[in-house]
């Protein structure tokens, strides 16, 4: 066997037996590095005549490629062989538990507003909605409040800057500019309705927010409403009765519930109520159903003969009531919350401990039962 045979023969067999990737390139360096084997004999090459280097020449340029490719492939197989070493070692187990990580909470309002709406679905209400940002007309005007007068204010209302056609748009104070708009489709539609044989009534909840400049511990700038407008051909004061007293008994899931009517004033309606939850807020938490307190939770009456003219139907033909809740004052109630200022703060303390798990949302079964 010659020299350079030997030579590869031995190097084949060391690329062979490298079993990582550490003991190959060192046969890398032991052959093609600076002083290697292979390296040696390239330099040997200048000193040879030129027939000779001729014929030696393609022999060691040769073995040098053909080390160089060896060592590549050999290189390329361990890395495959040390992946899949990899992959059969480092399995995934997926039967381990996922690792803890921190879950949302629904807020008592929203919990609270879905469980309204839960109930007043299953009274055969529908849900209405309408903007955040009012004009006059339907917040005031539309309601019978009358121009410039002094109710306007009562709200404590945040009036916007003047637009470009000098108009103040409100941020709306109520949820009941939303029965304007909902009596004036009626309006619009009752024709067709009337041709079709068909009759209205409206049953529509509103749920949304309202704004008032306005804080203390029963009062926040902005909070919650659910208005609630009926409209019919022959809808009396004991329908209004009826319902809230139905609704408060399903609301709180206790038949304890003690609810007093005081007369009231609203432009929007007469004769006009509020009502009252009996609660007790000494020991610094809310309790409802017991204590000397009262909670005043929703405002209601029969819908003002002006505001069905304002809003094109025929008071002697129409009648209705509405009511107005406070959402938040009545997820307070239930759920013991003193402060309603609390409920905005953003505390993520007080938000884990008063949220509901999303797999607690109401559906009309659970809000009923
Ligand atoms: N809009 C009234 C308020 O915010 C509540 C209300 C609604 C009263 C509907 C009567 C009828 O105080």
């Amino acid at each position: 066997m010659t020299d350079l045979a030997q030579l590869e023969a031995d190097l084949s067999a060391q690329i062979a037996a490298a079993a990582d990737a550490a003991a190959l390139d060192a046969v890398r360096v032991a052959a093609l590095g600076k002083s290697g084997s292979v390296s040696e004999l390239l330099k040997t090459l200048g000193a040879l005549s030129p027939d000779e280097r001729r014929e030696r020449g393609p022999l060691v340029n040769g073995l040098r490629d053909r080390i160089g490719a060896a060592l590549a492939t050999r290189k390329t197989a361990l890395e495959a062989a040390e992946l899949d070493a990899r992959l059969a070692a480092e399995r995934v187990d997926l039967s381990l538990p996922a690792p803890p990580e921190r879950r949302g909470r629904v807020h008592p309002t929203m919990q609270t507003m879905d469980e309204m709406i839960a109930i007043f679905a299953e009274m055969g209400f529908s849900l209405a909605e309408g903007p955040d940002i009012e004009d006059d007309f339907h917040n005031f005007t539309a309601l019978n409040f009358p121009p410039k007068h002094p109710a306007r204010e009562m709200h404590d209302t945040f009036w916007l800057p003047e637009d470009e056609n000098g108009e103040r748009k409100v941020l709306r104070t109520h949820t009941s500019p939303v029965q304007v708009r909902v009596m004036q489709t009626l309006n619009r539609q009752l024709p067709a309705w009337i041709a079709n044989g068909q009759k209205p009534p409206i049953r529509i909840m509103v749920p949304g927010r309202t704004y008032r400049s306005d804080s203390d511990a029963t009062h926040t700038p902005m909070f919650h409403q659910m208005e609630g407008l009926v409209i019919g051909e022959d809808i009396h004061m004991g329908h209004l009765k009826w319902t809230m007293e139905t609704f408060v008994s399903r609301f709180f899931e206790t038949p304890g519930v003690e609810v007093r009517f005081r007369p009231h004033h609203f432009p929007f309606t007469e004769p006009s109520a509020e009502m009252d939850v009996r609660c007790d807020r000494s020991g610094g938490e809310i309790r409802v159903g017991q204590g000397d307190d009262w909670l005043e939770v929703v405002g209601a009456g029969m819908v003002h003969p002006n505001v069905l003219r304002n809003c094109g139907l025929d008071p002697d033909k129409w009648q209705g009531f509405a009511f107005g809740f406070g959402i938040d004052r009545l997820g307070a109630l239930k759920y013991g919350m003193p402060d309603l200022r609390d409920m905005f703060a953003g505390d993520r303390r007080w938000i884990e401990h008063y949220g509901f798990s999303a797999f607690q949302a109401p559906n009309a079964a659970t809000a009923l039962s």
